[in-house]
């Protein structure tokens, strides 16, 4: 029983599919979902790309950062169909920070029965199978960790793909 999941959400595809699966695990007890976006002051370094000095600049400002997570949080929030038997309670939170560590130790503030989150994200190198956020929350995490990505068929073709490349 899912009586209160954290679904961690950066605007990609994958964490509006999570936060659909969240719904429809949460359903059969009405459990609480919070909803989670971390505003990375410094995404540009985590991706080993060339760290813009404005963009780290105005990430920093907290006012910035809360108004540019809502808007993440509101429109993952739109893109969900509605749900029948789901009339649970919504809670949006958006804390800076490192995404991964935010995302665990959020879950254990809030005494969460699972994370459910999307196996990639808004993150540019697709190469890999998981992202780093994931794969970090799945190995760190105390709680459950449920990751999610687009429908399986598609998933699994791509990930052939990927492996013959790797091979
Ligand atoms: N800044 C963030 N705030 C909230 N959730 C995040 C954030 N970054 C990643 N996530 C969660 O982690 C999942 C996987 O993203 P990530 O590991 O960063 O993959 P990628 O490298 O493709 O961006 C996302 O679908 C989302 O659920
Ligand atoms: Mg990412």
């Amino acid at each position: 029983m899912f009586k209160s999941l954290l679904v961690p959400i950066d605007g990609s595809e994958d964490s509006h599919i999570a936060l659909n699966v969240a719904c429809q695990l949460a359903a059969p007890v009405q459990g609480k979902l919070y909803l989670l976006n971390v505003r990375d002051p410094y995404p540009q370094l985590h991706d080993a790309e060339l760290l813009s000095v404005e963009a780290a600049i105005k990430a920093a400002s907290v006012e910035t950062a809360n108004r540019e997570g809502r808007a993440i949080l509101d429109a993952a929030l739109d893109t969900l169909p509605s749900f029948p038997g789901y009339n649970g309670e919504f809670d949006l939170l958006v804390k800076q920070g490192s995404p991964a560590r935010v995302i665990v130790s959020e879950a254990e503030r809030l005494g969460v029965d699972a994370i459910v989150m999307g196996s990639r994200g808004v993150g540019q190198f697709k190469g890999l199978m998981i992202g780093s956020v994931s794969h970090k929350v799945t190995h760190v995490a105390k709680c459950r960790v449920i990751c999610v990505h687009e429908t399986p068929h598609q998933h699994a073709t791509r990930a052939t793909h990927e492996f013959v490349d790797v091979d």
